[in-house]
């Protein structure tokens, strides 16, 4: 875990996320619905952008099933986004090049599953972006999500009703 010191006075205007999925969380809903439950990823989309419209955070969205596109997505958040949640999906397990990502851009990042990987297989014990992220949520389904765009706003001063 890397945690990166914000002052109050560093609080930007206003609050700018960058929300990002990895591969097959598009098939939210239809793929196996009882390890991810029945909600689209639409539905999780409308949930964290109703929870940042309460928080008056701006919030930008993108899913990818190919690690590159990912990859740049975090090197153009450099310098434009304040924060990252990010679900890499079966990418936590094996790619290198997402966490080094987010290091260098270094912003504040969470990582974020909607099942709990630790009681999962072993092939998903491994994460290679929690060395970079500040913060891991697991298990909590679209809530966990909630839970991230609440520590970011938390980090940089804010909170819910500000
Ligand atoms: C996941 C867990 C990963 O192991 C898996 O490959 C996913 C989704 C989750 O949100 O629980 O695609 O990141």
């Amino acid at each position: 875990m890397r945690l990166i010191k914000i002052r109050k006075t560093d609080r930007p205007k206003r609050l700018k996320l960058l929300v990002l999925n990895g591969p097959n969380l598009n098939l939210l809903g239809v793929r196996e619905p009882n390890i991810y439950g029945r909600k689209t990823y639409s539905d999780l989309t409308a949930a964290i952008a109703a929870e940042c419209k309460k928080r008056r955070i701006r919030v930008r969205f993108l899913q990818s099933n190919s690690e590159g596109v990912l990859v740049t997505a975090i090197q153009n958040a450099y310098r434009r986004f304040d924060g990252i949640i990010i679900n890499p999906a079966a990418y936590t397990h094996t790619s290198v090049a997402l966490l080094d990502a987010v290091k260098a851009v270094g912003i504040p990042t969470v990582e974020v599953h909607l099942s709990d990987v630790s009681v999962r297989e072993d092939f998903r014990q491994v994460s290679f972006i929690r060395a970079a992220a500040e913060k891991t949520i697991m298990g909590k389904g679209i809530d966990g999500y909630l839970e991230a765009v609440a520590y970011l706003d938390e980090k940089y001063g804010g909170g819910a009703g500000q």
